[in-house]
């Protein structure tokens, strides 16, 4: 079975009236999809992580806010323009890392700054929204193609949290090559770390590499250094929150670790991301905001506390891997390495 044949479901279905969601916070127990019909609907799936991985957020709260627009009953573009303001600024406040989400909400609001009506507006919001997705798709499909080359027949090679088909509109990003090796006949093997505290390696990296038959092996996230060296990992691959203009990385909270055993360990580490998770402005990884998430989500377990009444907890979701300790950033223009800064550069100014 390859990927080509395998219907991993889509995270993310415009249907008109509603956005079709597949709850990710169910996974792998239940295979469910929520309707989302109003812009807190939106929201609440996005801060909930009922959706998440990073490119996956941006194609959610691009549809909402093409939904929510398409609900204004104002036929002022004046009034029209106030109101999509006020939404997008609402949408933008649901998760702080992942910069895709404020990317593909500022291509929407850009996207209607010529329109001569409101009805006109509301067709080219959901235009552009569409266009987002289409174009995660063939972005995911090329990282996939410039990352399989990285490996060869027979490797082990280990990723943390979900960076897959689910993340994005297809494929993903960092799990891409073992669909596209798949195709290929190139048998490469999958250590997923189960990614503490909410486990999106154990439910979603699992669930979706064994729906494409792709060899898959998960271990707990303090097993992989004893993995690395028992199992002879050849290298480290992971998706990406938020990219500075110098190469650091904020990704689920864990990568920073893996980096370090891959240094530690003398193995690649990869990080495989479109250039919409670039965020150019951000001069360095220091700057990116790293979202802190409810202490139930470590205190307790499936439902069951398992600390002591008020103990502190610090529960950052993200960390943030300084550009030096990355072999190479995967991205649909290619593998930039060396020195990011200007490599970042090039890239953007369409130099490569
Ligand atoms: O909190 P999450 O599940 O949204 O975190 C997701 C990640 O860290 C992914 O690795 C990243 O968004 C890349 S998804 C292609």
């Amino acid at each position: 079975m390859s990927f080509t044949n395998t219907i991993i479901p889509r995270s993310v279905e415009w249907k008109e009236t509603y956005i079709r969601l597949l709850d990710q916070q169910k996974l792998p127990a239940v295979t469910e999809y929520i309707k989302l019909q109003t812009i807190s609907d939106v929201w609440e799936a996005i801060k909930a992580l009922k959706v998440r991985g990073a490119p996956a957020i941006g194609i959610t709260a691009a549809f909402g806010l093409a939904l929510a627009a398409k609900q204004y009953e104002t036929e002022n573009l004046e009034e029209f323009h106030r109101l999509l303001v006020r939404d997008h600024d609402y949408l933008a406040s649901s998760r702080p890392t992942a910069v895709n989400l404020f990317w593909a909400l500022g291509r929407l609001v850009k996207s209607v700054q010529s329109a001569v009506s409101v009805n006109e507006a509301k067709t080219s919001l959901l235009h552009e929204a569409i266009q987002i997705q289409v174009e995660d798709e063939a972005t995911c499909r090329r990282i996939g193609e410039h990352a399989l080359p990285l490996f060869k027949n027979g490797d082990s090679v280990m990723t943390i949290c979900n960076a897959g088909s689910i993340a994005t509109a297809r494929y993903g990003t960092a799990l891409a090559p073992f669909y596209l090796a798949k195709e290929k006949n190139i048998n490469l093997s999958v250590y997923a770390c189960e990614t503490r505290p909410v486990l999106q390696g154990a439910r979603l990296t699992t669930w979706e590499l064994l729906q494409a038959d792709v060899d898959v092996t998960l271990i707990t996230d303090n097993m992989a250094a004893h993995t690395i060296f028992s199992k002879g990992i050849s290298a480290i691959i992971v998706g990406a929150d938020r990219i500075a203009a110098n190469g650091d990385t904020a990704n689920k909270i864990g990568t920073y670790n893996l980096a370090l055993l891959a240094g530690a360990f003398q193995i690649p580490f990869y990080v495989a991301a479109p250039l919409s998770t670039f965020d150019t402005e951000t001069k360095s990884g220091t700057e990116i905001p790293i979202e802190e998430r409810d202490p139930k989500e470590i205190t307790h377990f499936g439902g069951q506390q398992i600390a002591p009444d008020h103990v502190k907890v610090f529960n950052p979701a993200f960390d943030v891997t300084p550009h030096h300790l990355i072999t190479g950033i995967i991205t649909e223009k290619g593998v930039l390495s060396g020195d990011y800064s200007s490599e970042i550069q090039k890239v953007f100014k369409g130099e490569v």
